[in-house]
């Protein structure tokens, strides 16, 4: 055969892949997967269909006929005539049985699941490599924002000084509610319940769970690390009060619940998940209710800025539309930077807060090394600590009712007077 026409074979087989409609088995049909199986209806032409879709209640009413569901996903699993999983069920042990299993079958596999990829992503690399599947989450970081495929496809080979993002809208909500209202935070959070931007149980979004878990899927595609959740700092705002608020509005800012990626220098990396005190200076500023934001600073193109709905049934389903279009195109995650040279994970530094609390014990156990601010009548401090402190204390912090927001000043724990620079920028 010439090689013409093995050539014209070849492209005609791409185009014929191209062409046949992808055979969607989809694991979970809550917000999510009613949101796919809605935008999918709306674009025939996308080359994609819906063949199986797995539940777990029989009993639940449904906006389907009973007859279009299986009750064990497993059935799904062993179906041959599916092109791709798309796994968005509301269980992450489950989730990660059914999308590892799915791997170890060399599947094309999609997931929203953020805790579950978060939990488990250095073992479902190696699954993805050593059985040829392919696994994506884009869905499982700020909803609609392309973050993951940008980080890993676009900024693959640049270093990046910092990414820093509002990844959580649930908090998002209930912050902007309390800046504009003045409201206290349980009077906020019935509100973004009563709205859908907040679960029944809260506690994932507001004691910063949930963006501790996309900050450590985003530290592995922006800089090769492969963190275990537990090594990131995590603080929320369930102690939140109003006068907090306040005192941000006094000096021009807000605060906000910042997940920080920071290159530090010697190739050191430190990631914090925290309230910060954002300035009108800085795109995160802006980003209120329930939409999230990112910003990369990258050593190359310089600063950049990325918005949009972190949630909700189309622009999660959205994503999962890309993460199918990426697999019709045989794309997968690079992950260049875990083959580049690694960076030590530090949490040796000192970091400076806003802390409110009456609870002298804990100032004692914080060990503030410098205090910049003091206003006893309105129990705050401000000064640095021990990031290793914040992180020993975090546990205790939330059940003393005490509120912290970050600076954005950080600094080597050594040397006492000098502010990184990478990990001031929001
Ligand atoms: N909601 C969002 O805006 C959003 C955004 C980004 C990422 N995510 C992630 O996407 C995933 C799904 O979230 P969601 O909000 O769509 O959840 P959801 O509304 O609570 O729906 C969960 C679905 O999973 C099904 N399910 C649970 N366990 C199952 C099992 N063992 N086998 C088969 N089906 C099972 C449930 O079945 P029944 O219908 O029978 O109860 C339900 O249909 C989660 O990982 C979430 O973190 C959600």
């Amino acid at each position: 055969m010439s090689r013409l026409s093995s050539t014209n074979l070849a492209v005609s087989a791409l185009a014929a892949s191209l062409a046949a409609p992808l055979r969607v088995g989809l694991i979970g049909f809550g917000c999510v997967g009613q949101g796919l199986y809605d935008i999918l209806r709306q674009r025939p032409g996308f080359g994609a269909e819906i063949r199986r879709i797995a539940v777990k209640n029989p009993g639940k009413p449904r906006s389907l006929p009973v007859e279009a569901f299986s009750f064990q996903a497993d059935e799904l699993l062993h179906d041959p005539e599916l092109d791709v999983l798309v796994e968005v069920i509301d269980d992450a042990r489950e989730a990660f049985r059914l999308v590892s299993t799915a791997l170890r079958q060399g599947r094309r596999v999609v997931t929203a699941n953020k805790a579950m990829v978060a939990q488990h992503l250095p073992e479902l690399i190696a699954l993805e490599r050593e059985f040829g599947g392919t696994l994506l989450y884009e869905a499982a970081v700020c909803g609609s924002i392309p973050v993951i495929r940008t980080l890993d496809a676009y900024f693959g080979q640049e270093p990046l000084r910092s990414v820093s993002g509002i990844v959580n809208g649930s908090s998002n909500y209930v912050l902007t509610r309390m800046g504009q209202d003045a409201s206290e935070y349980a009077v906020a959070l019935v509100e973004a319940q009563q709205q859908g931007f907040a679960e029944t149980d809260p506690t994932l979004d507001m004691a910063a769970f949930d963006p501790r878990s996309k900050a450590v899927i985003l530290a592995a595609h922006a800089y090769g690390a492969l963190l275990q959740p537990e090594q990131v700092l995590n603080l929320g705002i369930e102690n939140v009060s109003a006068t907090d608020i306040a005192y941000a509005a006094v000096a021009g800012q807000k605060i906000k619940v910042v997940a920080g990626l920071y290159l530090l220098p010697d190739q050191q990396l430190t990631v914090l998940v925290t309230p910060q005190l954002v300035d009108p200076t800085s795109p995160l500023y802006a980003v209120d209710d329930e939409f999230n934001g990112v910003v990369i600073e990258a050593e190359f193109a310089g600063p950049q800025f990325l918005r949009g709905r972190g949630a909700g049934g189309h622009p999660t389903g959205s994503a999962v539309l890309a993460d199918l279009a990426a697999l019709r195109a045989n794309q997968r995650y690079a992950y260049a930077k875990l083959a580049q040279p690694e960076l030590t994970y530090t949490t040796d530094l000192e970091i400076e807060i806003y802390l409110r609390t009456d609870d002298e014990l804990l100032l004692d156990q914080l060990g503030f090394t410098d205090i910049t601010e003091e206003a006893d009548e309105d129990g705050y401090i401000v000064g640095f600590v021990p990031l290793d402190a914040l992180i020993q204390h975090r546990d205790r912090l939330r059940t003393a009712g005490a509120f912290i927001a970050r600076t954005g000043n950080v600094r080597p724990a050594t040397h006492a007077t000098e502010v990184l620079e990478a990990a001031s920028a929001v």
